[in-house]
This record gives C-alpha cells, sequence and structure tokens, in this order.
C-alpha cells in the first residue's frame, strides 16, 4: 500500500507541476490541495492500520510466549500481512514435528527375512531378532516372543521361543506357511512381539504388517522394521482362564487346579454367563478321565479355587493331554462350550510352555493364564494329533 501512496505523492506533484504552465494559479492550487488532502488521510490510514497491526501481533506473540517479534515494526504493510501466516504455519509445523515421536513411542523394531519356495509352494518366514524393543516389566525389561500368522487366516499361527530378560533377542527362527503363490498377494504377514507374562494377558510389545503384494519374491529378503502400535485384541475374545498345574512323579499324580476366569464372552443375548469348567485327560485323542467345577452363577468373572488330581504314571505323562472347558450352563437347552485349552503333549503356545514349565519343577504347583481358544479349533488339533 505505501508504494501506491508514493505513486500517488509523485503523481500528484507531477500535476502540479504541470498544472504551474497552463491552467489558472486558484485551480492549480485547488487541485493541489486537494491531491495532497488524499495522499495525507492515505498515509494516516496506512500508518494507524500500521499501528494496530504491530498491537495484535504483540499481543500474539506475547500470547504464545514467543519472543521473536517480527510482524511490521518497520517493514511494509504487505509483509506485515503476510509474515502473521507464514509464522503460524511455522508453528504449526514444528508442533508437529515436536510431538510426532512423542506420539509414536519407540517399541522396538523386528529383523526378519522373507523367502517364497517355488518347489514347494512355500512361504519361508525367519523371524531373526528383535532390537531396543520397549521394556513392559517393572525391572526394566522384557521376555520377548513373536507370534506371526498370515492374514486371513488366523487360525495357523506359529510363536517363537520366549527370550527371558532381554530387550535385544535373537530369535532366529524360521517358519513356514504353505500357500499357493497365486494366493500369496491377498494375504498379510502379521508378526507381533508380546512379552511373555505368566500372571497377567501377554502384553502385545508392537506388531510389524507385511502386505505380500507389496513384496518382491524374486530373491529372499532381510530387513529391519519398526514396532507399530498393536490393535487392543486382533482375534475375537472368549476370555481367559487361570489355573496350576503340578505334577509329583514319585506318586505318579497330576494336579490340576481350576483357580479362575476373567472377562468370559457373553453366551446369552441378555444377562450373565453361569459358567463351570470341564477337564478331560485324554491320550491319542480319546478321553481317559473327566471331572468338572461346580457352577458359578451369573458371573463372567468366575472364580473358583477347585482342585483335580489324576493319576498319571511318569511314562505317561509324556503323552497326555490335558483339555479344560468353559462353559456356560443352561438348564434347559444344551450347555454351550465358551472356550478350550489345550495342555499337554503336542499343546503349543502358552500351553506348551506351561506343561514344560511343570516337568520341570516336579511337585511345585505352577500357575498360569491362558486365552481360551473357540472349542472347534482346539478339537481340531486333537484330532489331527492322534
Ligand atoms: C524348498 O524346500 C525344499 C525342501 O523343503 C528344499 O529341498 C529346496 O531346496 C527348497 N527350495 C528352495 C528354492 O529353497
Ligand atoms: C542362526 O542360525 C544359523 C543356522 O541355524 C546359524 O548359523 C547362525 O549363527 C545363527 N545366528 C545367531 C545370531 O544365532
Ligand atoms: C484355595 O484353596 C486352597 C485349598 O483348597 C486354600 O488353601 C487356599 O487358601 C484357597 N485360596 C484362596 C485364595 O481362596
Ligand atoms: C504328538 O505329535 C507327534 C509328532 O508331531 C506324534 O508322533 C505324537 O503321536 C503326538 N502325540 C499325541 C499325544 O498326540
Amino acid at each position: 500500500m505505501t508504494k501506491h501512496v508514493r505513486i500517488l505523492i509523485i503523481y500528484n506533484l507531477f500535476v502540479c507541476a504541470l498544472c504551474g504552465s497552463a491552467v489558472p494559479s486558484w485551480a492549480v492550487a485547488a487541485l493541489c490541495i486537494v491531491s495532497l488532502c488524499v495522499v495525507l488521510s492515505c498515509a494516516l490510514c496506512v500508518w494507524k492500520k500500521c499501528l494496530k497491526k504491530k498491537d495484535k501481533d504483540n499481543e500474539k506473540d506475547k500470547k504464545k510466549g514467543k519472543e521473536k517479534s517480527k510482524g511490521g515494526s518497520d517493514t511494509e504493510m504487505e509483509g506485515g500481512y503476510h509474515e502473521v501466516p507464514l509464522k503460524d504455519e511455522d508453528n504449526k509445523e514444528t508442533e508437529l514435528s515436536d510431538k510426532k515421536p512423542k506420539e509414536e513411542e519407540k517399541l522396538g523394531r523386528l529383523h526378519f527375512s522373507l523367502d517364497y519356495n517355488f518347489t514347494d509352494n512355500m512361504l519361508v518366514v525367519g523371524i531373526l531378532q528383535a532390537a531396543e524393543l520397549a521394556a513392559m516389566d517393572v525391572g526394566g525389561s522384557s521376555d520377548p516372543y513373536v507370534k506371526l500368522y498370515l492374514l486371513p487366516d488366523k487360525k495357523k499361527k506359529f510363536e517363537t521361543k520366549v527370550h527371558r530378560k532381554t530387550l535385544e533377542p535373537s530369535f532366529n527362527e524360521t517358519f513356514t506357511f504353505k500357500v499357493p503363490y497365486t494366493e500369496l498377494g491377498g494375504k498379510t504377514l502379521v508378526m507381533t512381539v508380546y512379552d511373555f507374562d505368566r500372571f497377567s494377558k501377554h502384553d502385545a510389545i508392537g506388531v510389524v504388517k507385511i502386505p505380500m503384494s507389496s513384496v518382491d519374491f524374486s530373491q529372499s529378503l532381510q530387513e529391519w522394521r519398526d514396532l507399530q502400535k498393536a490393535e487392543k485384541e486382533e482375534s475375537e475374545r472368549l476370555g481367559d482362564i487361570c489355573l496350576s498345574l503340578r505334577y509329583v512323579p514319585t506318586a505318579g499324580k497330576l494336579t490340576v487346579v481350576i483357580l479362575e476366569a476373567k472377562n468370559l464372552k457373553k453366551m446369552d443375548v441378555g444377562g450373565l454367563s453361569d459358567p463351570y469348567v470341564k477337564i478331560h485327560l485324554m491320550q491319542n485323542g480319546k478321553r481317559l478321565k473327566k471331572k468338572k467345577t461346580t457352577i458359578k452363577k451369573n458371573t463372567l468373572n468366575p472364580y473358583y479355587n477347585e482342585s483335580f488330581s489324576f493319576e498319571v504314571t511318569c511314562e505317561q505323562i509324556e503323552k497326555v493331554q490335558v483339555a479344560v472347558t468353559v462353559l456356560d450352563y443352561d438348564k434347559i437347552g444344551k450347555n454351550d462350550a465358551i472356550g478350550k485349552v489345550l495342555l499337554g503333549s503336542n499343546s503349543t503356545g502358552t500351553e506348551q510352555r506351561h506343561w514344560a514349565d511343570m516337568l520341570a519343577n516336579p511337585r511345585r504347583p505352577i500357575a498360569q493364564w491362558h486365552s481360551l481358544q473357540p472349542e472347534d479349533e482346539v478339537n481340531t488339533l486333537i484330532s489331527n494329533k492322534k
């Protein structure tokens, strides 16, 4: 605007000079005075705006606690106007970049390999190692292991061994998924790093998801990826059960204590469930013994603390399985199974670990939480491994 004012002044002076020669002097004087008035009022106007602007800028700066006060002090209005939005944008940008690392807390990195075996139609996944894992335990450490599956199929899951008290585990384990190459593109590999915790639900530290369509399988690949925050729970939650296992080899006695269950899935549309627990001792898919707890009325978090003993010899203990089923008692209809876990020979994951810990600690009761699995999934597991 000041540029315009300057041009106006020059123009007026020019007009005045021009007028001075030809036109009557009273007219020239009048024209000059009018022009000068216009110029002066313009200049005054601009100066006032400038002042206001400066005050506003100062206020803004004060509010934001910014010490840098640039806005139009001796600069031109135009400059002042532009600077304000620019400054705001700058602030936003710096704020964003300040926040980003805080929101995405560092969870760690996973090193893995991917390969497709075209002769056997198998996806070969190597879980190599993890680094800089977030500490989930009070002691500033974690007991990490990796669970992996190939979406959309969540049933076929693999788990690595648990590595105790480390944030830099070296897993170095390989897993294979049998998938025709033509179907691979529609699948997503999900690798979740968990912190093993015997007494609570295992916490996911983070997850790496790889759409198979994004991978070039013409050569094998090794890569580090940052862990992303894992969603709360990827599969349908049926609930958790806490039980203790104890084996006394000399007496040939296996004791299962059903302690409690929590967050059981509602089986009735209205109201809660009346849950009870059935325990089957099995061998080669056959039921050898059956026991059950009392029924707890109207609850999804039943507490049992009921103990059951089975005679199992030392030779037998390597071969038996214990199937634990939580059911909803129904006076009229069939009792619905809420979920099931399988312990013992050929069990997998957490269940297998619990059994192994029991065998490694004879005479000592070992309690652990387990996530209930769909009954039919566990049943296929049992019948497959006959
Ligand atoms: C695929 O697997 C088979 C056996 O599992 C192995 O003999 C073969 O070398 C593998 N092929 C490749 C390309 O790795
Ligand atoms: C991983 O396993 C391979 C073969 O099984 C072995 O050669 C390699 O040294 C192992 N690496 C680590 C870091 O344990
Ligand atoms: C569970 O039962 C055992 C024996 O039946 C008893 O000694 C123990 O105190 C009970 N625990 C709780 C927490 O009720
Ligand atoms: C467990 O699996 C092995 C082979 O993986 C099999 O030989 C054995 O019979 C199975 N045991 C039971 C009890 O199912």
